[in-house]
């Protein structure tokens, strides 16, 4: 954000001095709402069982007497860690659920038989925590989804030091992609049938569904991996249980099939679709 900001400066576009304004304004918001939360928790209010609440106290504990962070976040990294959790958390799985509406209105029959895994585990009542973690069709049909549009396209690493990689020695601050897209799409690891949509894939599990079980990594890999790709699927698995014991849906007939990926990959034209009450 930080560099996004300088960017922005750098080059006083009308759009870019948007993109300054909205941000000094979430920043303003959410300045307003760490100093209010910090003031209740000075003033002896429980901190509240929520990611705020539980930064802003590990943070204080490493505060000095001037309310100087000796080993705790400043306030700046307080609220870059918010709007990383608010953009890392809504918009991936947002757009998750979006291409999975969009391709289970292409696949009517992958979209009835979902619907019927989630009325025979719980009709039209709420599905609790035990039948989610039953659902093994919804579970191979977001997996497919994530495999063919992962939101996050691709995701960089930058060498701290010289280092050597498959044979080929890097010096210090080369920036490395790796190209998730790409490699959910690879011939040589899912077959020819790469670009069609199989949850039938997944139906043993992630390491049987290619040649190589280290490929699909949506969520990514190694010490940084996603921290919310748990409660991701959990929210998503919920999501759309809910639409699909309520509606049948199909494509409107404006839809264009778009996978646009700025940021993330999302239909660029949007996803229009008509829903019908069951
Ligand atoms: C379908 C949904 C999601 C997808 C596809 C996704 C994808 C990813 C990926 C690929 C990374 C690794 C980036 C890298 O290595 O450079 C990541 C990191 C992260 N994700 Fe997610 N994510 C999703 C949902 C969520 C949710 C719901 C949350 C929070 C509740 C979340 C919070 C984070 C955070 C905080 C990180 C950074 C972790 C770190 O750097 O240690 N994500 N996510």
């Amino acid at each position: 954000s930080k560099l996004g900001d300088s960017w922005q400066r750098s080059f006083p576009t009308k759009n870019n001095r948007r993109m300054h304004q909205i941000n000094k304004e979430i920043e303003s918001i959410l300045r307003g709402i760490i100093a209010k939360r910090m003031q209740a928790i000075q003033e002896g209010e429980s901190t509240k069982d929520d990611l705020l609440g539980l930064l802003l106290e590990s943070n204080m504990s490493d505060t000095d007497e001037n309310g100087q962070s000796t080993l705790g976040m400043s306030a700046d990294e307080v609220m870059e860690e918010c709007k990383l959790f608010y953009f890392a958390g809504m918009e991936t799985t947002s757009i998750l659920l979006t291409w999975t509406m969009i391709v289970l209105s292409m696949h009517p029959e992958w979209q009835d038989r979902a619907r019927e895994e989630v009325l025979g585990l719980s009709g039209k009542h709420k599905l609790e925590y035990e039948g989610v973690n039953r659902l093994k069709i919804v579970t191979m049909i977001l997996y497919e989804v994530l495999r063919l549009y992962p939101p996050a396209t691709v995701f960089t690493r930058k060498t701290y030091k010289k280092i050597e990689i498959g044979g080929i020695t890097y010096p210090a601050g080369v920036m490395f992609e790796m190209p998730v897209l790409y490699i959910h799409h690879d011939t040589d690891i899912w077959g020819e049938d790469v670009h069609q949509f199989k949850p039938d894939r997944f139906a043993e599990g992630i390491s049987k569904a290619s040649k190589d079980p280290g490929a699909f990594f949506p969520f990514g890999w190694g010490p940084r991996i996603c921290i919310g790709q748990n409660f991701a699927l959990l929210e998503a698995k919920m999501a759309l249980c809910m639409i699909l014991q309520r509606f049948e849906f199909e494509l409107a007939p404006s839809y264009t099939h778009t996978p646009h990926s700025v940021m993330m990959l999302r239909p660029m034209h949007g996803a229009p679709i008509r829903l019908h009450t069951i």
